[in-house]
């Protein structure tokens, strides 16, 4: 009978990435020496060693161990979200649902492009029921149709929603004016309430801890408020989150960088001269800026 799966000699090592953190304002933390420190890799540790084993077709596979034995990484590998750091992974058949992916993943984002509210509203509460480990990333009608206790069952500490006025509006059920005339309240009662990150967007974007912690972030141009936009903002996060970087922190590196890839391009090309899907392209030379500069505490 044909193996369903046969893994050879697997093993596979992470970086491990530093988590000091002591910021007052988002400008002076996003140079500080500790941020930029958050986003070296300070070590290495291997999650997973020397796995040789063969599932036969039609054979069942339960994965246990105790919490941080590798088993999230396993799937990951068998799922073909991460290559293993030597050996082999092969698996003749499909790998495809929902959860076990999201449950093999660092971070999900959900919302954006999507627009059946019933069915996002009924996945989003599924993902938040039963994932387990990724941080996850609300945007859109994912965030506007959840309901105001629902961050309670989800996992917690590691939830961060990125409204426009409209979203939190309804997401609070209140008027969209409401929210634009005080976003930093209603940015306030949603964190509260999830708990979560929330990043309030628009020409002033604030970022509010769950512990009520305030950033705010006046980087960016008018141009930025073009279709598609919001989404980038959502994925560079995902992106961040992906790679180890705590909730509140992430989100503040997001908005910093998206507001600075829109300054950079409306000075290249004019005002409204560029597209959503020209943004994350800027985000690498943005990201290695930082780096080069110098360290101020
Ligand atoms: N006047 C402005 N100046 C600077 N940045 C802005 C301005 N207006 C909006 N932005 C930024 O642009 C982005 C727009 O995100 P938003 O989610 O509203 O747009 P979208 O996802 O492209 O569209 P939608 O969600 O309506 O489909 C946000 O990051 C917001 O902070
Ligand atoms: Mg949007």
């Amino acid at each position: 009978m044909a193996n369903a799966i046969e893994l050879t000699n697997v093993s596979k090592v992470y970086r491990r990435y530093s988590r000091k953190r002591q910021f007052a304002t988002l400008k002076s933390a996003l140079l500080s020496r500790s941020l930029v420190r958050d986003l070296n890799p300070e070590e290495t540790f291997p999650a997973v060693q020397d796995v040789t084993y063969n599932l036969p077709s039609g054979r069942t596979l339960g994965v246990i161990g105790r919490n941080g034995s590798g088993k999230s990484t396993l799937l990951k590998l068998v799922a073909g979200i991460t290559k293993p750091t030597t050996g082999s992974v092969k698996v003749n058949g499909r790998i495809s649902a929902l959860i076990e992916l999201g449950a093999g993943c660092d971070a999900v984002l959900i919302g954006p492009g999507m627009t059946d509210a019933g069915a996002v509203a009924e996945l989003t509460g599924c993902l938040l029921n039963h994932l387990d480990g990724p941080a996850l990333v609300l945007d859109a009608l994912a965030f506007s149709t959840l309901r105001a206790d629902a961050g309670r069952r989800g996992p917690m500490g590691r939830i961060v929603v990125t409204p426009h006025a409209g979203e939190m509006a309804k997401f609070l059920g209140i008027r969209r004016e409401d929210v634009e005339g005080d976003p930093l309240k209603a940015a306030r009662k949603a964190a509260a309430g999830l708990p979560g990150v929330v990043a309030m967007k628009g020409a002033e974007t604030y970022v509010v801890s769950e512990d009520g912690e305030v950033l705010l972030s006046r980087n960016g141009c008018i141009g930025l408020a073009t279709s598609g936009s919001g989404d980038t903002l959502a994925g560079i996060l995902a992106g961040l989150l992906a790679r180890g970087t705590q909730p509140v922190l992430a989100t503040a590196w997001a908005v910093y960088m998206h507001g600075q890839a829109g300054t950079d391009l409306a000075k290249e090309r004019g005002e409204f001269g560029f597209l959503a899907r020209e943004i994350p392209a800027e985000i690498p030379r943005i990201m290695m800026g930082l780096r080069a500069a110098p360290a101020t505490g």
